[in-house]
């Protein structure tokens, strides 16, 4: 399962590229707004940054503005995938844009149909949006696996990207649920390679290693 950030804060995504485990990262209106950044300056400057792919989402409602707002996301550079709402407009934009050999991320997907509908349509991926539903009470992570095993039956090539992560857990989740791509915050990120077993041993290893160069010393 590909490990991607999902953040518009050009920080946190060089801080965890520089990791060398980054396969790509997602945004969205609300994270590109929050960054304070101009929308096209701030794709470049990721698609710069990352070695793989970056999806930046249309704004417009209507298919042919969205298919025009995605061929022009797209030209920005080669990694970026076109992110599109999971209506009725983004299907058939979708539909369109992936003809045209542009890479399309359905996102906003809250049932396994929808999926099933964006994979028709030539979704290079679909976004379920795990944590939105736990906030519900609905599980997240089984419409997860239900997506994942759905496009298993039926040989379906179409990603599963669980979005919407909100900790450590629903990585695991997502990954044990046969998510192709998982995408979290840089927070959930930094949380992934914590372990206070981790650094006891380290402190151990290194306490035994200086008392045993201070016995060499001794006469
Ligand atoms: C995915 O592509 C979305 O940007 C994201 O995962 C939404 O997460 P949120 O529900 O925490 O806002």
């Amino acid at each position: 399962m590909d490990l991607y950030l999902d953040t518009a804060e050009v920080s946190e995504i060089r801080e965890i590229a520089s990791w060398g485990v980054l396969g790509g990262v997602t945004t969205n209106p609300s994270l590109v707004a929050k960054s304070g950044r101009g929308f096209e300056e701030v794709i470049r400057e990721i698609s710069a940054i990352v070695q793989g792919p970056v999806s930046a989402e249309v704004t417009a409602m209507e298919a042919p503005a969205m298919i025009a707002e995605g061929r022009k996301l797209a030209a920005i550079d080669p990694n970026v995938v076109v992110k599109l709402p999971t209506i009725v407009e983004g299907l058939k934009a979708c539909k369109a844009l992936s003809a045209e050999g542009i890479r399309v991320n359905m996102t906003l997907i809250f049932s396994a149909n929808q999926a099933l509908l964006a994979a028709h349509a030539g979704a290079w991926c679909v976004s379920p949006f795990a944590g939105r539903l736990d906030d519900i009470s609905w599980d997240g992570m089984d419409l997860v696996a239900e997506i994942a095993q759905i496009f298993d039956i039926h040989a379906i090539g179409t990603r599963v990207l669980a979005a919407s992560i909100r900790h450590p857990m629903h990585v695991l989740q997502a990954a044990k649920a046969g998510a192709d791509i998982a995408t979290m915050p840089a927070k959930v990120f930094q949380q992934l390679i914590q372990h206070p077993l981790t650094d006891k041993g380290l402190q151990q290893f290194l306490a035994d290693w200086e008392k045993s160069k201070e016995k060499a010393k001794q006469p």
